[in-house]
């Protein structure tokens, strides 16, 4: 009887992750990380001030180029406008806003939860959504989004308005009472509006208006790219609102959305936190362990989202001239969490934790402590300090128990208790 539910134990875990790949610690092959403290000239990177001035600024051209692509700044018109406002939303808990922000040919809508009863401005955490906005909250009123299928490739799809019976869909993914009890707000845009997520739905979003007919360049913006754009977007807005703390954002992102969290806080540090949940590869996780997905796997699902140049590494992981450690250290000084499921063997979750090791080093150049082991923690063991990690039970997923550990974390680095 115990063997079975062993097996029925086993079973479930593997059938919860696409076949096919790599799940045998056993065949990670041996692998040698690219140096993130030494300078293409060979130099040694041995102060803050060389990371900052020089290294920098080598790998992050490096995963623009190679990787998300370059993509555009703070375009010169955009305007924001408030299109709903509930002072008394989720009971009395929060005030909500929603805020059409209009720029580059396409309108994105930021839902805006921030706490009642709290003095001066306040910190916010800001992430993008899968499901359209109204899916976050349990709650009437939010304006029910125009949604895209998430087509399989090459398909033609197009928005439709999304169902009432969908409002609250993600609500386990968004715990507001819990987030806005701590004293925070949370903002939210749905990444569909910035860019739908197929092969083909970049005509609907906003790169078109920035490539006006040319032809895309090997390191031209990926989907990724776009909605990290869309993320800086949200932010000029959070700095215009005086109710918000716009110098304490913390910046949450769920799988390929955490891989976008970790671009969006590499390209713009004004996000003081960045979270980068589940993100796997393409995101926290070493692509050369080849453990559960792995580049080609990316890049032939989602050919969109990344640049013709990553295209390069299908079948060249080891020779990639950088790896997850490039990225995630790119968020240093400021701190920056990265967590696991454990039956997201998808993710890699030991990948995702070595990926926080590896960067951790840049943490020390400033005096602060990133993650001091390379021992995996635990479930339910988060570790670390500049830089955090925890992996808990369950599949691939946002739950209340990330959320707690994401609000300790800002808590401790916000200075607030
Ligand atoms: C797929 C994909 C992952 C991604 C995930 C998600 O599983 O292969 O790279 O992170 O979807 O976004 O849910």
């Amino acid at each position: 009887m115990r063997h079975l539910t062993v097996c029925l134990m086993l079973a479930s875990v593997a059938f919860a992750q696409p076949p096919g790949a790599n799940y045998d610690e056993a065949k990670v092959p041996n692998y040698t990380l690219p140096e993130l403290l030494k300078l293409n000239s060979g130099e040694a990177v041995k102060d803050a001030k060389t990371w900052r001035e020089k290294r920098r600024p080598e790998v992050y051209s490096l995963l623009e180029q190679q990787m998300f692509g370059r993509a555009p700044g703070r375009p010169e018109r955009m305007t924001f406008e408030l299109t709903s406002m509930e002072p008394n939303a989720l009971g009395g808990k929060a005030v909500r806003k929603e805020i059409a922000i209009t720029t580059a040919g396409k309108t994105f809508s930021l839902l805006l939860y921030l706490p009642k009863g709290v003095k001066g401005p306040v910190p916010v955490f800001l992430g993008l959504n899968f499901q359209g906005n109204h899916a976050a909250a349990k709650e009437a009123g939010v304006k029910l989004a125009m949604t895209w299928p998430r087509a399989s490739k090459g398909a033609e799809v197009v928005a439709t308005q999304a169902a009432e019976t969908s409002r609250g869909g993600a609500a386990s993914r968004w715990s507001l009472d819990l987030i806005l009890s701590k004293g925070y707000g949370v903002g939210t845009v749905y990444y569909g509006d910035i860019e739908p997520d197929y092969n083909g739905g970049m005509k609907h979003g906003v790169r078109p208006y920035y490539l006006k007919g040319k032809a895309e360049a090997a390191d031209d913006w990926g989907a990724i790219a776009a909605w990290a754009w869309g993320l800086s977007r949200a932010m000029d807005y959070l700095e215009t609102d005086k109710a918000v703390d716009s110098k304490k954002v913390a910046l949450m992102g769920h799988s390929r959305l955490g891989k976008t969290s970790l671009w969006a806080g590499a390209a713009d540090e004004r996000f003081a936190i960045v979270i980068s949940n589940d993100s796997g590869e393409g995101g926290a996780a070493i692509s050369r362990r080849m453990f559960g997905e792995n580049v080609k796997n990316l890049n032939t699902s989602f050919p969109h989202w990344f640049t013709g140049n990553y295209k390069q590494y299908n079948e060249r992981v080891a020779e990639m001239p950088f790896d997850s450690h490039f990225l995630i250290a790119l968020i240093a000084p400021r701190p920056v969490y990265v967590n696991s499921a454990q039956e997201d063997q998808w993710a890699d979750p030991r990948g995702e934790f070595l990926g926080a090791v590896a960067a951790s080093p840049v943490w020390r150049l400033y005096g602060k402590k990133g993650i001091e082991t390379d021992k995996m923690p635990g479930i339910h063991q988060p570790v670390g300090d500049a830089v955090g990690y925890h992996v808990r039970a369950g599949k691939h997923d946002v739950t209340d128990y990330d959320w707690e550990q994401w609000i300790k974390f800002a808590d401790r680095h916000f200075g607030r208790r």
